[in-house]
């Protein structure tokens, strides 16, 4: 009776232990920061979000695609240039407007954002011009 008692004395003492140790386990600043940088690296889109994303690393197609066309030219991720930055943009609008956003890429124009205007992309089908806003639309 008394083996048992020291048993399950010793088991609950462990177990305790386990438990100091765990609370101990937080991960310290510089982790969570390796943690960031990794999924900066990741090339998962799913691991993307607006402050990690970039172009130049994005496996998103969107992303393939603003680069081989003359997006970059008058945009930047986080800057206005002579177009709007990619997050303001996504801060402005939703999914609701991505019809509207991708036929706007293709006609050009302007009025939205002042009087400088996008130069029409006549040769970007309206599947890619869709594919290009929900990328940036990730830019929240
Ligand atoms: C010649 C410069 C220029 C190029 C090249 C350009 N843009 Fe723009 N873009 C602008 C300007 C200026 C505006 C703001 C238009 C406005 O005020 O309505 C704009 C606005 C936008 C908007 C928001 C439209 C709205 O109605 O709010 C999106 C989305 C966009 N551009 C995407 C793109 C993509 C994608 C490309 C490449 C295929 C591209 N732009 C190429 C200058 C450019």
């Amino acid at each position: 009776m008394t083996k048992r008692l020291i048993i399950v004395l010793c088991v609950s003492f462990l177990a305790a232990g386990c438990g100091g140790n765990s609370t101990n386990q937080k991960p310290s600043a510089d982790t969570a920061l390796a943690d960031s940088n990794a999924a900066a690296k990741t090339p998962e889109s799913a691991m993307e979000n607006s402050n990690t994303i970039s172009i130049m690393t994005s496996t998103d197609e969107g992303a393939t695609l603003i680069v081989k066309n003359d997006c970059r030219n008058c945009h930047k991720e986080r800057e206005k240039l002579i177009g709007p930055a990619f997050s303001d943009i996504a801060k402005r609008y939703g999914h609701y407007d991505i019809d509207s956003l991708a036929a706007k890429i293709i006609k050009g124009g302007s009025g939205h954002w002042g009087d400088a205007a996008m130069s029409p992309h006549p040769s970007l089908s309206i599947t890619d011009a869709r594919v290009i806003v929900r990328f940036i639309l990730k830019y929240k």
